[in-house]
């Protein structure tokens, strides 16, 4: 008989959560005298596989000496000792067949001896706490199997006492890369096995609480807090000395409080008091409720300026230090974000109580993504088979009992990303019962029959507005659909930070402050996951060797991987910011006016000074402050400016006072008018093109005669001026595969625009100009580009005017719209006037500051982890590029426009695939652009609106060169 046996799992493999645990509780740091920290480093071994019996090595008197060792936290593949990381988006990286794992199963055994605390009491119970292990545990103490668990990003505890010996305790840790638990782990990230968060052993007197919950609220109307802590396993008091509070555990009390919110986080510190234990409290009285179809805290609506948070830091990975995470925190305030989606798993517990310090709106998102199955149209999804829902039970309430005693949380989150199921009602059902202070967030049902809010990711703005309106497409359930037009709207996810962008984010802001359904959203994400790399700098999906992965898709976010800000967070913050300063200087006919919008949502301005600044040619021409009236939130004013005449005005709010994330003087929010037109260069006319042999020349012009290129311009020689249209795609230009709309980059490609061919047809020397007429188009397509350039002269200056006119059929817009051209590298120094003093583009342009700017060309560059267009200047009247003895070349443009100096070319930038590929080479290359196409979010989002398209079209443009000033 031929009959096949279902293998007996073990028990990395079956379904259950784990065995021989406690039952989760609130977390907090534990006194310092209780807790001892099994930080540090551990004795190590790696196996290729888990099937291996042999438990020897957990038991005391097991001779480790051979082994190697680990830091823990952190992750044995970012530490040298074998197995490296590797990166998919949404596929697993192994095959499918729930629960099973491969046999290629890398096992890490780790071992660490300590000594019990001489302090500790010999009747208090001891409880040993892993803060994050991915993917799963098996735990000895002292040859005796404690238990094992899964859930990678949540607290798991043993209580150990009986075991505990005074000296040379043997713990012992077999850590599995994959487990069944990975299933329920298919998050967007690196996948990173290890222990990877803290290891504690905490004493427990007796008499002390097995859990807390305490609930405070906050009601608007009377100005009072309502403050009660449940106590389980004890009885105790709650003493809150800055509210008089001495109230029994259970006991309601009510007290005027000041409330806690985001921007203004009144934290009261007080001790829940047991006979064993005093545990140390931070209260913030807040309450948060669905009211009108709109989300509310304290009675107010309010706006979420949010990002999306990975745990990330590029040497230790999701092992982050306590000060990575403040700074973060701290950040994030100064770039005025005010919300955090933990995606997608609850943060390092210590996280959370920086936002209750800090400030922050935080929605917290289970450790659970099944997104793998959607390649399998969902089928045997976890989150829609019972076999699972108590492994799904289990990390809901292991997040919901750690965390729910932060005042930060407002929102819990089910997870990311598993389609729909009855795992996840039966999450969000027993979420409510335990915790009905708070809302409850999932996106990925559309029928939204589990939550309080709708949340989508990454809709475009047309629909954005449809749903501010209450207007979007109906579900076909009228019941569903009408619950769900009833609830408040958030976009979980938008803004895709991929690479140079997000574009279209002002544009978002708008609806959100237009409908007061649309409350803000959450920009993908925080910080590109680079990992540090001996020869890519920062590596990223396919760098490691990985058989299936996705490349550079993990690199999408505000900071770098050093956590420098990109220009996304520089644009994010001024499109965010929580105060409108629109000034009117006018033309300088009479004092300007100020508007001053507040944009708070509980704030007053209090905390703010307002400067201003006035600029005549680069020069300070006075500054002051202004008074503002006080203003609520959402009140403006109209407020005088001082002075007259033409030049650049800029008021901005700046903090009155130092924070907790700000110095005195930290700019808050700008804004900027010109008094008087932006004047254009007075034409260049009047010299005659001379002939002379072999070049022309025209003022300080020098050309060849055969092809009318300019090869000096005064002293300096000049190179491969001509029309240019190309740039190296963005990955915003190439888009994700799965969008729907036309992806530019790949089009652009397709048609040759990286490779134009310029056909000279002719060199004419006119009485008055050199005209140089030439066709610019790629091999093999018949759309080209007919191009003029006349060149004229006063004696000294050189004009150049340029004309286009598109020949043939151009289907897809252009990337860039002017000339390049090359000076020695000398000429490194650039001096503009316009747009800094970071890049823009036609919709990421709400940060750049007019203003007078110099920088080396090397500080021009943006180094996107992917290379990629970066670095332009926008709105610029003038740029200079010298050596350094101040020679070199100027040029004016007829109208604003476009500045990019690099000392590499759009192709070479285009070839590389990391930033140490790009080398400075003999030659500055410097773009002009006319115009230059729009940015977008098609990573992952919507393509460029229609308003920044570069359609091809009948152009001309100027300049006027000259030698600097
Ligand atoms: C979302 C997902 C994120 C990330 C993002 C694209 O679909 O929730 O985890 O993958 O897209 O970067």
């Amino acid at each position: 008989m031929n009959r096949t046996h279902a293998p007996i799992l073990p028990w990395y493999e079956d379904m259950a959560a784990g065995s021989g645990g406690l039952e989760p509780r609130a977390w907090y740091a534990g006194s310092d005298a209780g807790r001892l920290s099994l930080n540090g480093e551990w004795r190590f071994w790696l196996s290729p596989g888990a099937t291996a019996e042999d438990e020897s090595f957990a038991r005391p008197g097991f001779d480790a000496s051979g082994w190697g060792t680990v830091a823990v936290p952190g992750h044995w593949v970012l530490q040298g000792v074998g197995g490296a990381p590797a990166y998919t988006n949404v596929a697993y990286p192994f095959p499918v067949d729930p629960p099973r794992v491969p046999t290629e199963n890398p096992t890490g055994d780790h071992l660490r001896i300590f000594d019990r605390p001489a302090g500790w009491a010999g009747d208090s119970e001891v409880v040993l706490r892993f803060d994050g292990v991915e993917s799963c545990a098996r735990v000895w103490l002292n040859g005796r199997e404690l238990g094992d668990f899964k859930g990678s990003r949540l607290p798991h505890e043993f209580t150990v006492g009986g075991l505990l010996r005074a000296e040379g305790n043997v713990l012992a840790v077999r850590v599995h890369q994959w487990s069944s638990g990975s299933y329920l782990e298919d998050q967007d990230q690196w996948w990173l096995p290890g222990i990877f968060r803290d290891v504690t052993l905490l004493e427990r007197p007796p008499g002390a609480p097995r859990d807390f919950f305490v609930h405070a609220g906050y009601d608007h109307r009377h100005g009072s807090g309502t403050l009660r802590v449940e106590c389980d396993g004890a009885e105790g008091r709650v003493v809150l000395p800055g509210l008089g509070v001495d109230a029994a555990t259970g006991e309601t009390v009510t007290v005027p409080v000041e409330p806690w919110t985001a921007e203004t986080p009144r934290l009261y510190d007080g001790e829940l008091v047991t006979t064993g234990e005093r545990i140390p409290l931070r209260v913030g009285f807040r309450t948060v409720a669905v009211e009108d179809g709109v989300i509310r805290v304290n009675g107010r609506r309010v706006l979420f300026r949010g990002v999306n948070r990975h745990e990330f830091h590029p040497e230790t990975g999701r092992a982050v230090d306590a000060a990575t995470m403040r700074r973060d925190l701290v950040l994030m305030k100064q770039h005025n974000i005010n919300a955090v989606r933990t995606s997608h798993y609850p943060p390092h517990p210590a996280f959370l109580d920086l936002c209750d310090e800090l400030g922050l709106w935080v929605v917290d998102e289970c450790d659970l993504e099944t997104h793998g199955f959607a390649g399998l149209e969902w089928r045997d999804n976890p989150a829609d088979d019972e076999r699972w829902t108590p492994a799904l039970l289990d990390r809901a309430a292991r997040m919901v009992e750690r965390d729910k005693n932060h005042a930060s949380v407002i929102i819990w989150s089910l997870g990311n990303e598993c389609g729909s199921g009855r795992g996840l009602t039966a999450m969000a059902r027993w979420i409510r019962g335990r915790d009905p202070e708070r809302l409850v967030h999932y996106e990925g049902d559309p029928s939204c029959r589990d939550v309080d809010l709708y949340s989508r990711m990454y809709p475009d703005h047309a629909e954005v507005e449809s749903i501010g309106r209450r207007t979007e497409a109906p579900l076909s359930d009228a019941e569903s659909d009408a619950r769900r037009r009833a609830m408040p709207f958030v976009m979980c996810e938008y803004g895709h930070a991929m690479g140079n962008g997000p574009g279209g984010l002002a544009e978002y802001q708008r609806l959100f402050e237009q409908y007061e359904r649309c409350q803000g959203g959450f920009v993908w994400e925080w910080i590109d996951h680079g990992l540090v790399h001996p020869e890519h700098g920062f590596a990223y999906g396919g760098d490691f060797g990985e058989e299936l992965h996705d490349s550079n898709f993990v690199c999408d976010g505000l900071l770098f991987p050093d956590r420098t800000p990109s220009p996304g967070l520089i644009e994010y913050k001024k499109v965010i910011e929580p105060v409108r300063i629109e000034p009117t200087a006018g033309t300088g006919a009479g004092p300007g006016t100020v508007r001053i919008s507040n944009g708070y949502d509980f704030a007053g301005l209090e905390h703010l000074d307002f400067e201003w600044s006035y600029e005549v040619d680069g020069a300070p021409a006075g500054s002051g402050t202004l008074d503002v009236p006080e203003l609520a939130p959402g009140a403006s004013a109209e407020v005088e400016l001082p002075l007259r005449g033409e030049g650049v005005w800029t008021v901005r709010a700046v903090l009155a006072r130092s924070t907790a994330w700000g110095e005195r003087g930290h700019v808050v929010a700008w804004g900027q008018a010109e008094a008087g037109a932006a004047v254009a260069p007075t034409a260049a006319v009047g010299g005659r093109p001379e002939r002379n042999g072999r070049v022309i020349t025209l003022g300080a012009g020098v050309f060849d005669a055969a092809t009318g290129a300019l090869v000096r311009l005064g002293t300096v020689p000049v190179v491969g001026l001509r029309l240019d249209v190309w740039r190296a795609p963005t990955d915003n230009d190439n888009g994700a595969a799965w969008q729907p709309d036309e992806r530019y980059g790949p089009r652009w490609r397709e048609l040759g625009l990286h490779r134009m061919r310029h056909r000279i047809d002719a060199v004419e020397v006119g009485e008055d100009a050199l005209a140089v007429r030439a066709r610019v188009a790629p091999a093999g397509v018949g759309p080209g580009l007919r191009t003029v350039y006349r060149w004229t002269s006063d004696g000294a200056r050189l004009g150049l005017a340029v004309s286009v006119v598109p020949e043939g059929e151009w289907r897809v817009p252009l990337p860039r719209l002017g000339i390049r051209f090359g000076l020695p590298a000398a000429y490194g120094r650039a001096r503009w006037f316009g747009g800094g003093p970071g890049e823009a583009y036609p919709d990421t342009r709400a940060a750049s500051v007019l203003g007078w700017w110099r920088m080396p060309v090397d500080a021009m560059q943006t180094p996107y982890v992917r290379p990629q267009e970066n670095g332009a200047r926008a709105d610029v009247r003038w740029a200079e590029l010298t050596d350094g003895s101040g020679a070199g070349v100027r040029a004016e443009g007829g109208e604003p426009f476009w500045f990019t100096a690099r000392r590499w070319t759009s192709e070479q930038l285009d070839a590389a695939e990391h930033v140490p590929e790009l080398r400075a080479g003999e030659t500055v290359w410097v773009n002009l652009d006319h115009a230059v196409q729009g940015i977008g979010s098609q990573s992952c989002g919507p393509g460029v609106l229609p308003e920044y398209r570069l359609d091809a079209k009948d152009t001309e443009f100027s300049f006027v060169f000259s030698a600097p000033g």
